[in-house]
Protein backbone atom coordinates (compact mmCIF):
# COMPACT_ATOMS: atom_id res chain seq x y z
CA UNK A 1 0.00 0.00 0.00
CA UNK A 2 1.12 3.48 -0.60
CA UNK A 3 0.17 5.89 2.52
CA UNK A 4 0.15 9.67 3.01
CA UNK A 5 0.12 11.19 5.83
CA UNK A 6 -0.90 14.88 6.49
CA UNK A 7 1.41 17.29 9.10
CA UNK A 8 4.46 17.92 10.15
CA UNK A 9 4.64 17.59 14.21
CA UNK A 10 5.76 14.92 16.76
CA UNK A 11 2.51 13.10 16.63
CA UNK A 12 2.70 12.75 12.68
CA UNK A 13 6.23 11.53 12.87
CA UNK A 14 4.98 9.26 15.18
CA UNK A 15 2.65 7.71 13.03
CA UNK A 16 4.69 7.75 10.15
CA UNK A 17 7.10 5.67 12.04
CA UNK A 18 4.82 3.41 13.23
CA UNK A 19 3.05 3.06 9.78
CA UNK A 20 6.81 2.22 8.32
CA UNK A 21 7.16 -0.67 10.60
CA UNK A 22 4.22 -2.55 9.07
CA UNK A 23 4.46 -4.92 6.45
CA UNK A 24 1.82 -3.89 4.35
CA UNK A 25 3.55 -0.97 3.75
CA UNK A 26 4.88 0.06 0.13
CA UNK A 27 5.56 3.74 -0.20
CA UNK A 28 5.16 6.11 2.61
CA UNK A 29 4.53 9.78 1.95
CA UNK A 30 4.43 12.19 4.84
CA UNK A 31 2.95 16.14 3.20
CA UNK A 32 4.70 18.27 4.74
CA UNK A 33 6.54 16.36 6.88
CA UNK A 34 9.66 17.52 8.90
CA UNK A 35 13.39 16.39 8.70
CA UNK A 36 12.30 13.39 11.28
CA UNK A 37 10.00 12.20 8.54
CA UNK A 38 12.42 12.42 5.88
CA UNK A 39 14.24 9.62 7.58
CA UNK A 40 12.11 7.00 7.18
CA UNK A 41 9.07 8.41 4.57
CA UNK A 42 9.23 10.72 1.40
CA UNK A 43 8.22 13.97 2.51
CA UNK A 44 6.07 16.26 -0.33
CA UNK A 45 5.36 19.66 0.18
CA UNK A 46 1.96 20.09 -0.85
CA UNK A 47 -0.72 22.32 -0.53
CA UNK A 48 -3.94 22.02 0.79
CA UNK A 49 -6.05 21.79 -2.40
CA UNK A 50 -3.22 19.72 -3.60
CA UNK A 51 -3.29 16.49 -1.69
CA UNK A 52 -6.08 14.91 -3.58
CA UNK A 53 -4.54 15.30 -6.83
CA UNK A 54 -1.50 14.07 -5.43
CA UNK A 55 -3.03 10.98 -4.04
CA UNK A 56 -4.74 9.80 -7.19
CA UNK A 57 -1.92 10.72 -9.59
CA UNK A 58 0.55 8.51 -6.85
CA UNK A 59 -1.97 5.86 -6.37
CA UNK A 60 -2.36 6.86 -2.83
CA UNK A 61 -4.59 3.88 -1.31
CA UNK A 62 -5.27 5.38 2.19
CA UNK A 63 -4.46 8.76 3.93
CA UNK A 64 -4.11 9.58 7.48
CA UNK A 65 -4.81 12.63 8.48
CA UNK A 66 -2.45 14.34 11.90
CA UNK A 67 -3.85 17.84 12.48
CA UNK A 68 -7.62 19.00 13.13
CA UNK A 69 -7.22 21.87 10.58
CA UNK A 70 -7.56 19.94 7.08
CA UNK A 71 -10.21 17.65 8.82
CA UNK A 72 -12.18 21.05 9.47
CA UNK A 73 -11.69 22.35 5.69
CA UNK A 74 -13.10 19.04 4.55
CA UNK A 75 -10.07 16.95 3.33
CA UNK A 76 -11.56 13.92 4.23
CA UNK A 77 -14.81 14.73 2.43
CA UNK A 78 -12.53 15.55 0.00
CA UNK A 79 -11.04 12.48 -0.27
CA UNK A 80 -14.24 10.38 0.17
CA UNK A 81 -15.53 12.00 -3.11
CA UNK A 82 -12.72 11.05 -5.05
CA UNK A 83 -12.86 7.54 -3.82
CA UNK A 84 -9.88 7.44 -1.52
CA UNK A 85 -10.09 6.15 1.86
CA UNK A 86 -9.24 8.86 4.58
CA UNK A 87 -8.40 7.68 8.26
CA UNK A 88 -9.87 11.44 9.83
CA UNK A 89 -13.42 12.12 9.76
CA UNK A 90 -15.08 14.49 7.78
CA UNK A 91 -16.39 17.81 7.80
CA UNK A 92 -20.02 17.22 9.71
CA UNK A 93 -18.00 14.87 11.85
CA UNK A 94 -15.27 16.88 12.65
CA UNK A 95 -17.77 19.17 14.33
CA UNK A 96 -16.96 17.32 18.01
CA UNK A 97 -13.87 19.59 17.84
CA UNK A 98 -14.45 22.55 15.64
CA UNK A 99 -18.13 23.52 17.41
CA UNK A 100 -18.09 23.42 21.31
CA UNK A 101 -21.74 23.97 21.17
CA UNK A 102 -21.94 21.38 18.63
CA UNK A 103 -20.31 18.58 21.04
CA UNK A 104 -22.67 19.77 23.77
CA UNK A 105 -25.88 19.90 21.99
CA UNK A 106 -24.89 16.19 20.97
CA UNK A 107 -23.72 15.04 24.23
CA UNK A 108 -26.91 16.04 25.87
CA UNK A 109 -28.81 14.62 23.41
CA UNK A 110 -27.31 11.59 24.14
CA UNK A 111 -26.98 11.69 27.70
CA UNK A 112 -23.21 11.79 28.35
CA UNK A 113 -21.87 13.14 31.35
CA UNK A 114 -20.26 16.67 30.77
CA UNK A 115 -20.49 19.67 32.60
CA UNK A 116 -23.51 21.61 32.68
CA UNK A 117 -23.59 24.27 30.33
CA UNK A 118 -25.15 27.30 28.07
CA UNK A 119 -24.19 29.24 24.62
CA UNK A 120 -23.80 32.72 24.24
CA UNK A 121 -23.82 35.36 21.38
CA UNK A 122 -24.51 38.30 23.60
CA UNK A 123 -22.29 39.41 26.82
CA UNK A 124 -25.48 40.47 28.91
CA UNK A 125 -27.03 37.07 29.33
CA UNK A 126 -24.17 35.40 29.53
CA UNK A 127 -22.42 37.27 32.49
CA UNK A 128 -25.80 37.02 34.22
CA UNK A 129 -25.46 33.31 33.65
CA UNK A 130 -22.32 33.39 35.47
CA UNK A 131 -24.16 34.96 38.44
CA UNK A 132 -25.54 31.17 38.24
CA UNK A 133 -22.71 29.45 39.02
CA UNK A 134 -19.74 29.26 41.58
CA UNK A 135 -15.96 29.84 40.96
CA UNK A 136 -13.97 29.12 39.08
CA UNK A 137 -16.02 29.85 35.66
CA UNK A 138 -14.97 27.99 32.55
CA UNK A 139 -15.60 30.13 29.60
CA UNK A 140 -15.35 28.85 26.21
CA UNK A 141 -14.40 29.82 22.43
CA UNK A 142 -17.07 28.15 20.37
CA UNK A 143 -14.78 27.47 17.68
CA UNK A 144 -11.03 26.74 16.76
CA UNK A 145 -8.68 28.37 18.89
CA UNK A 146 -5.27 26.41 18.17
CA UNK A 147 -5.85 25.37 22.08
CA UNK A 148 -6.11 28.70 23.30
CA UNK A 149 -10.01 29.07 23.41
CA UNK A 150 -10.50 28.02 26.95
CA UNK A 151 -10.08 30.34 30.16
CA UNK A 152 -10.25 28.81 33.57
CA UNK A 153 -11.23 32.35 36.00
CA UNK A 154 -10.81 32.34 39.09
CA UNK A 155 -13.42 35.59 39.88
CA UNK A 156 -16.42 36.92 38.40
CA UNK A 157 -14.27 40.12 37.01
CA UNK A 158 -12.13 38.31 35.33
CA UNK A 159 -14.80 36.07 33.86
CA UNK A 160 -16.45 38.90 32.99
CA UNK A 161 -13.55 40.02 31.00
CA UNK A 162 -13.02 37.20 28.88
CA UNK A 163 -16.28 37.18 28.19
CA UNK A 164 -16.59 40.79 26.69
CA UNK A 165 -12.90 39.91 24.85
CA UNK A 166 -14.02 36.60 23.43
CA UNK A 167 -17.36 38.40 22.03
CA UNK A 168 -15.57 41.28 21.02
CA UNK A 169 -13.36 39.08 18.47
CA UNK A 170 -10.46 38.01 20.64
CA UNK A 171 -10.67 34.87 18.56
CA UNK A 172 -12.17 35.77 15.55
CA UNK A 173 -15.40 33.54 14.49
CA UNK A 174 -14.29 31.25 16.47
CA UNK A 175 -15.20 33.18 19.70
CA UNK A 176 -18.30 35.25 18.64
CA UNK A 177 -20.15 32.27 20.30
CA UNK A 178 -19.24 31.22 24.10
CA UNK A 179 -20.20 28.13 25.99
CA UNK A 180 -19.72 28.76 29.51
CA UNK A 181 -19.71 25.86 31.75
CA UNK A 182 -19.56 24.07 35.64
CA UNK A 183 -16.09 23.50 36.40
CA UNK A 184 -15.43 20.07 37.06
CA UNK A 185 -13.28 19.02 39.54
CA UNK A 186 -11.55 15.39 39.34
CA UNK A 187 -8.01 14.00 37.55
CA UNK A 188 -8.43 14.57 33.69
CA UNK A 189 -8.02 11.24 31.15
CA UNK A 190 -7.72 10.78 27.54
CA UNK A 191 -9.26 7.86 26.13
CA UNK A 192 -8.32 7.31 22.07
CA UNK A 193 -10.99 5.51 20.02
CA UNK A 194 -10.71 4.34 17.00
CA UNK A 195 -13.66 3.97 15.18
CA UNK A 196 -15.35 3.12 11.60
CA UNK A 197 -18.37 5.20 12.85
CA UNK A 198 -19.79 1.42 14.41
CA UNK A 199 -17.20 -0.46 15.68
CA UNK A 200 -14.83 1.14 18.51
CA UNK A 201 -11.37 -0.16 19.14
CA UNK A 202 -9.63 1.31 21.93
CA UNK A 203 -6.17 2.41 21.37
CA UNK A 204 -5.01 3.49 24.77
CA UNK A 205 -5.58 6.26 27.64
CA UNK A 206 -3.06 8.59 28.62
CA UNK A 207 -2.46 11.79 30.73
CA UNK A 208 -0.71 14.74 29.44
CA UNK A 209 0.95 17.68 31.66
CA UNK A 210 -0.56 20.94 29.69
CA UNK A 211 1.41 23.40 31.79
CA UNK A 212 4.59 24.80 30.64
CA UNK A 213 6.74 24.69 33.85
CA UNK A 214 7.21 23.04 36.84
CA UNK A 215 4.76 22.29 39.47
CA UNK A 216 2.14 22.86 36.75
CA UNK A 217 2.81 26.59 36.75
CA UNK A 218 3.12 29.33 33.49
CA UNK A 219 1.04 29.08 30.33
CA UNK A 220 -0.94 26.42 28.89
CA UNK A 221 0.55 24.38 26.17
CA UNK A 222 -0.35 22.12 24.05
CA UNK A 223 1.02 19.69 25.83
CA UNK A 224 4.77 19.02 27.74
CA UNK A 225 5.00 15.34 28.12
CA UNK A 226 3.21 12.14 29.55
CA UNK A 227 2.61 8.49 29.97
CA UNK A 228 0.56 5.65 28.96
CA UNK A 229 -0.91 3.63 30.76
CA UNK A 230 -2.20 6.09 33.59
CA UNK A 231 -3.14 5.07 37.12
CA UNK A 232 -6.42 5.92 35.80
CA UNK A 233 -6.49 3.74 33.03
CA UNK A 234 -8.31 0.65 35.06
CA UNK A 235 -10.53 -1.92 32.80
CA UNK A 236 -13.23 -0.22 35.05
CA UNK A 237 -12.94 3.13 34.02
CA UNK A 238 -12.52 2.57 30.34
CA UNK A 239 -15.51 0.36 30.41
CA UNK A 240 -16.80 3.40 32.01
CA UNK A 241 -16.03 5.79 29.18
CA UNK A 242 -16.71 3.49 26.41
CA UNK A 243 -20.25 2.51 27.84
CA UNK A 244 -21.41 6.03 28.91
CA UNK A 245 -19.48 8.83 27.12
CA UNK A 246 -18.05 7.19 23.77
CA UNK A 247 -20.40 4.32 23.40
CA UNK A 248 -23.95 6.79 23.23
CA UNK A 249 -21.62 9.83 21.27
CA UNK A 250 -20.73 7.69 18.32
CA UNK A 251 -24.68 6.16 18.21
CA UNK A 252 -25.68 9.70 18.29
CA UNK A 253 -23.32 10.76 15.96
CA UNK A 254 -25.13 7.78 13.55
CA UNK A 255 -29.09 9.25 14.71
CA UNK A 256 -27.76 12.39 12.60
CA UNK A 257 -26.76 10.31 9.49
CA UNK A 258 -22.48 11.01 10.10
CA UNK A 259 -20.58 7.78 9.56
CA UNK A 260 -17.42 8.86 11.37
CA UNK A 261 -13.88 7.41 10.53
CA UNK A 262 -10.97 7.96 12.57
CA UNK A 263 -9.95 8.63 15.88
CA UNK A 264 -12.05 10.02 18.56
CA UNK A 265 -10.06 11.55 21.73
CA UNK A 266 -11.98 11.80 24.40
CA UNK A 267 -10.87 14.44 26.93
CA UNK A 268 -12.53 12.99 30.09
CA UNK A 269 -12.38 14.38 34.13
CA UNK A 270 -12.74 11.37 36.39
CA UNK A 271 -14.75 12.93 39.13
CA UNK A 272 -16.39 11.78 41.94
CA UNK A 273 -19.55 11.09 40.00
CA UNK A 274 -17.18 8.99 37.80
CA UNK A 275 -16.12 9.79 34.27
CA UNK A 276 -17.63 13.34 32.64
CA UNK A 277 -17.11 14.37 28.89
CA UNK A 278 -14.83 17.63 29.16
CA UNK A 279 -14.04 17.70 25.22
CA UNK A 280 -13.37 16.08 21.74
CA UNK A 281 -10.99 15.94 19.57
CA UNK A 282 -11.02 14.71 16.41
CA UNK A 283 -6.88 13.66 15.97
CA UNK A 284 -4.94 12.08 18.13
CA UNK A 285 -3.46 13.90 20.96
CA UNK A 286 0.10 15.69 20.47
CA UNK A 287 2.14 14.50 22.49
CA UNK A 288 -0.31 11.52 23.27
CA UNK A 289 -0.03 10.22 20.41
CA UNK A 290 3.65 9.72 20.56
CA UNK A 291 2.98 7.72 23.33
CA UNK A 292 0.67 5.47 22.17
CA UNK A 293 2.63 4.48 19.19
CA UNK A 294 5.25 3.06 21.26
CA UNK A 295 2.88 1.44 23.60
CA UNK A 296 1.20 -0.47 20.68
CA UNK A 297 2.82 -3.54 19.71
CA UNK A 298 0.88 -4.97 16.60
CA UNK A 299 0.60 -3.39 13.01
CA UNK A 300 -1.68 -0.49 13.02
CA UNK A 301 -2.44 -0.55 9.27
CA UNK A 302 -5.34 -3.15 10.22
CA UNK A 303 -6.71 -0.80 12.28
CA UNK A 304 -6.26 2.89 10.44
CA UNK A 305 -7.58 0.93 7.11
CA UNK A 306 -10.46 -0.74 8.80
CA UNK A 307 -11.17 2.58 10.17
CA UNK A 308 -11.34 4.44 7.04
CA UNK A 309 -13.16 1.75 5.28
CA UNK A 310 -15.67 0.40 7.68
CA UNK A 311 -14.01 -2.65 8.23
CA UNK A 312 -13.19 -2.24 11.72
CA UNK A 313 -14.61 -4.92 12.71
CA UNK A 314 -12.72 -8.17 14.10
CA UNK A 315 -9.64 -5.87 14.42
CA UNK A 316 -7.40 -6.34 17.31
CA UNK A 317 -4.47 -4.14 19.00
CA UNK A 318 -1.88 -5.74 21.09
CA UNK A 319 -0.13 -3.22 23.41
CA UNK A 320 3.58 -3.93 25.23
CA UNK A 321 3.05 -5.29 28.36
CA UNK A 322 4.14 -2.15 30.42
CA UNK A 323 4.74 1.19 29.92
CA UNK A 324 5.70 4.41 27.31
CA UNK A 325 6.16 7.81 28.38
CA UNK A 326 7.40 10.95 26.65
CA UNK A 327 8.85 14.44 27.49
CA UNK A 328 8.57 17.15 25.06
CA UNK A 329 11.48 19.63 24.61
CA UNK A 330 10.64 23.21 23.16
CA UNK A 331 12.37 26.69 22.39
CA UNK A 332 13.43 28.59 25.56
CA UNK A 333 10.24 31.35 25.35
CA UNK A 334 7.62 28.64 24.33
CA UNK A 335 4.49 29.03 24.45
CA UNK A 336 5.02 32.42 23.54
CA UNK A 337 7.63 34.75 21.65
CA UNK A 338 11.27 32.48 20.76
CA UNK A 339 13.82 32.73 18.39
CA UNK A 340 14.27 30.03 15.84
CA UNK A 341 17.49 28.73 14.08
CA UNK A 342 19.49 27.46 17.10
CA UNK A 343 21.90 23.78 16.60
CA UNK A 344 20.14 20.75 18.01
CA UNK A 345 22.70 17.99 18.45
CA UNK A 346 22.95 14.64 20.20
CA UNK A 347 19.72 12.73 19.22
CA UNK A 348 22.03 9.71 18.17
CA UNK A 349 23.22 9.63 21.33
CA UNK A 350 20.08 10.22 23.00
CA UNK A 351 19.02 6.82 20.82
CA UNK A 352 21.80 5.23 21.66
CA UNK A 353 19.74 3.03 24.19
CA UNK A 354 17.12 0.64 22.55
CA UNK A 355 14.44 2.16 24.41
CA UNK A 356 14.60 5.21 23.29
CA UNK A 357 13.06 6.51 20.37
CA UNK A 358 13.12 10.87 19.19
CA UNK A 359 10.51 12.26 17.41
CA UNK A 360 11.29 15.32 15.07
CA UNK A 361 7.98 18.32 16.10
CA UNK A 362 9.87 21.23 15.40
CA UNK A 363 12.95 21.04 13.67
CA UNK A 364 14.53 21.94 10.07
CA UNK A 365 17.57 21.04 8.92
CA UNK A 366 20.15 23.97 7.57
CA UNK A 367 22.70 22.85 5.87
CA UNK A 368 24.30 20.16 7.65
CA UNK A 369 22.83 21.57 10.91
CA UNK A 370 19.51 20.39 12.87
CA UNK A 371 17.95 23.70 13.90
CA UNK A 372 14.83 24.78 15.94
CA UNK A 373 12.03 25.48 13.92
CA UNK A 374 9.09 25.88 16.19
CA UNK A 375 8.11 26.08 19.53
CA UNK A 376 7.69 22.07 20.81
CA UNK A 377 10.74 20.64 18.85
CA UNK A 378 11.63 17.58 19.89
CA UNK A 379 9.55 14.33 21.66
CA UNK A 380 11.95 12.20 23.79
CA UNK A 381 9.79 9.02 23.98
CA UNK A 382 10.86 5.64 25.68
CA UNK A 383 9.55 2.02 26.69
CA UNK A 384 10.06 0.89 30.52
CA UNK A 385 9.00 -1.45 32.99
CA UNK A 386 7.00 0.87 34.62
CA UNK A 387 5.49 4.39 33.70
CA UNK A 388 8.55 5.29 35.67
CA UNK A 389 11.05 3.37 34.21
CA UNK A 390 10.05 4.82 31.27
CA UNK A 391 10.26 8.29 32.58
CA UNK A 392 13.52 8.19 33.80
CA UNK A 393 14.95 6.71 30.66
CA UNK A 394 12.90 9.75 28.44
CA UNK A 395 15.23 11.74 31.26
CA UNK A 396 18.63 10.01 30.86
CA UNK A 397 17.85 10.30 27.04
CA UNK A 398 16.78 14.03 27.46
CA UNK A 399 20.23 14.55 29.09
CA UNK A 400 22.39 13.64 26.15
CA UNK A 401 20.64 15.96 23.77
CA UNK A 402 23.22 19.29 23.39
CA UNK A 403 20.33 22.26 22.54
CA UNK A 404 21.06 24.87 25.21
CA UNK A 405 18.31 26.65 23.85
CA UNK A 406 16.13 24.13 24.92
CA UNK A 407 13.94 23.28 28.13
CA UNK A 408 11.58 20.35 29.32
CA UNK A 409 9.98 20.06 32.36
CA UNK A 410 11.34 18.01 34.86
CA UNK A 411 8.45 16.55 36.65
CA UNK A 412 6.81 14.82 34.21
CA UNK A 413 4.41 11.92 36.24
CA UNK A 414 6.65 13.07 38.92
CA UNK A 415 4.38 11.07 41.47
CA UNK A 416 5.15 8.04 39.84
CA UNK A 417 9.07 7.55 39.52
P1 LIG B 1 -10.63 21.87 26.33
O1 LIG B 1 -9.95 22.59 25.19
O2 LIG B 1 -12.11 21.93 26.30
O3 LIG B 1 -10.05 20.51 26.57
O4 LIG B 1 -10.14 22.59 27.64
C1 LIG B 1 -8.77 22.71 27.93
C2 LIG B 1 -8.52 22.35 29.35
O5 LIG B 1 -9.31 23.17 30.22
C3 LIG B 1 -8.95 20.94 29.71
O6 LIG B 1 -7.96 19.99 29.39
C4 LIG B 1 -9.18 21.06 31.20
O7 LIG B 1 -7.94 21.03 31.88
C5 LIG B 1 -9.75 22.45 31.33
N1 LIG B 1 -11.23 22.41 31.36
C6 LIG B 1 -12.05 22.54 30.30
N2 LIG B 1 -13.33 22.47 30.67
C7 LIG B 1 -13.33 22.29 32.00
C8 LIG B 1 -14.37 22.13 32.99
N3 LIG B 1 -15.67 22.19 32.67
N4 LIG B 1 -13.99 21.96 34.27
C9 LIG B 1 -12.69 21.92 34.61
N5 LIG B 1 -11.68 22.07 33.74
C10 LIG B 1 -11.99 22.25 32.45
N1 LIG C 1 -2.03 17.27 24.08
C1 LIG C 1 -3.33 17.77 23.93
C2 LIG C 1 -3.84 17.85 22.57
O1 LIG C 1 -3.27 17.33 21.62
O2 LIG C 1 -4.88 18.46 22.37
Amino acid sequence: MHILVIGNGGREHALAWKVASSPLVKRLTVAPGNPGTAGIAENVDLKADEIVGFAKAENVNLVIVGPEVPLANGLADDLQAAGIPCFGPTKDGAQLETSKSFMKDLAAEAGVPTAQYQTFTDAAPAKAFLRSLSAPYVIKADGLAAGKGVIIAQGLQEAEDTIDNMLSGQFGAASQTVVIEEFLRGTELSVFAVTDGETLLHFGAAQDHKRAFDNDEGPNTGGMGGFSPTPLDTPENIEAAYSQIIRPTLDALRKRGITYRGVLYAGLMMTADGPKLIEYNVRFGDPECQILMRRIRSDIMPALWGAATGRLAGVGLDFIPNAAANIVIATRGYPDKYEKGSIIAGIKLAEADRDVVVFHAGTALEGDHLTAAGGRVLNVTATGTSIGDALNKCYDAAAKIDWPEGFYRTDIGKALR
